[in-house]
């Protein structure tokens, strides 16, 4: 049987992962919460190769060790893991933009684990992938689902994973992406949330916010109020940019333009238009908004900043076969 590509959506998440307890583990201070996007993804496919040597195709183009790194350490440590030592052709193709805030490192990884687990025939349950996904990129945990989805911290690598919290929401929500730059960022999220945990003085304040936002949000989803998601969300994104201008030293993704987008986004909403941001580790701005009101950002947006592309994203799956 020929094996099949593995395809995993991006997420945004909502309340967001900024820090984590175990570098080595990938398990954070804090769970998390995200919603996975139907516009964002991956495909990968993998087969064993007789070689020492995995082969790594990302769209299309073969990297060179420097540039397959990160991903020729993953594929050790899911040999070492599952005690196998065969070696991949792994292509890979993202239908995200790298780098730039979409956090193309969760569907990477999540679809690189899933298609692992097609290709040695792991029979892996969703957990165990999710697991799988953790080691990769934390964010990576969140995208075995669709829908909205939390990452449980947990304390180990078996406690630490992803539980659906509503794969099928039916909610009015769309999320508008606005993409300002898609340049690879300057500081990684793994480097700017460990400067962050180091050296900001709010990180522990950070830890108590975030536990008190999950549970609100969760309510706000149970009760489909899309305001209060917007609020939260949008809270929750500043707080975390909050600790990366006062880690020491400073520092910030934010480029011009996306101070500009919060600020139209503000505009809209005092004149009673529902729209909200959230901003990962990048320029890049989503906005969380309802379907009516996602046409009258996006036209604004356009009419504004003629040199920003946006995308209207709507609720995605969790991993497919295909
Ligand atoms: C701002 O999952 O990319 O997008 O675990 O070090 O690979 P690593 O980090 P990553 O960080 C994502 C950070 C974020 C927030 C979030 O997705 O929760």
């Amino acid at each position: 049987m020929a094996t099949k590509t593995a395809r995993a959506y991006t997420n945004i998440a909502l309340i967001k992962y900024w820090g984590k307890k175990d570098k080595q583990l990938k398990i954070p201070y804090t769970n998390s919460l995200s919603l996975t996007l139907d516009k964002f993804y991956t495909d990968t496919k993998s087969e064993i190769i007789d070689s020492d040597k995995d082969q790594i195709y990302l769209n299309d183009e073969l990297l060179d060790d420097a540039k397959s790194k990160r991903i020729t350490n993953y594929l050790d440590f899911v040999r070492n893991y599952f005690g196998f030592d065969q070696h991949f052709l792994v292509k890979s193709v993202n239908h995200v933009p790298t780098s730039a805030g979409f956090a193309s490192s969760a569907s990477g990884f999540a679809a690189l684990a899933a298609s692992i687990n097609q290709t040695m025939k792991l029979n892996l349950d969703n957990r165990s992938l999710s697991i799988l996904a953790r080691n990769g990129s934390g964010s990576a945990s969140r995208s075995i689902y669709g829908g909205f989805v939390e990452w449980i911290a947990g304390t180990s690598n078996d406690t630490s994973y992803a539980v659906p919290i509503d794969e099928h929401p039916n909610i009015d929500l769309s999320l508008l992406s606005v993409v300002i730059s898609q340049d690879t960022k300057k500081i990684s999220s793994t480097s700017g949330m460990e400067n962050s945990v180091k050296t900001s003085p709010f990180y522990d304040n950070w830890v108590t916010l975030v536990s008190s936002e999950i549970n609100e949000i969760k309510q706000a989803i149970a009760q489909k109020d899309v305001q209060k998601i917007g609020e939260l969300s949008e809270h929750n994104a500043m707080s975390m940019h909050a600790l990366t201008l006062s880690a020491n030293p400073s520092f910030t993704y934010f480029a011009p333009e996306t101070i500009r987008v919060i600020q139209l986004v503000k505009s809209l909403r005092s004149q009673g238009v529902l729209a909200y941001v959230t901003i990962d580790a990048g320029p890049n701005v989503k906005i969380i908004c309802t379907k009516e009101s996602a046409e009258i950002v996006q036209k604004y947006i356009d009419d504004n900043l003629p040199a920003v592309t946006t995308v209207v994203a709507n609720i995605g799956n969790g991993i497919q076969y295909i």
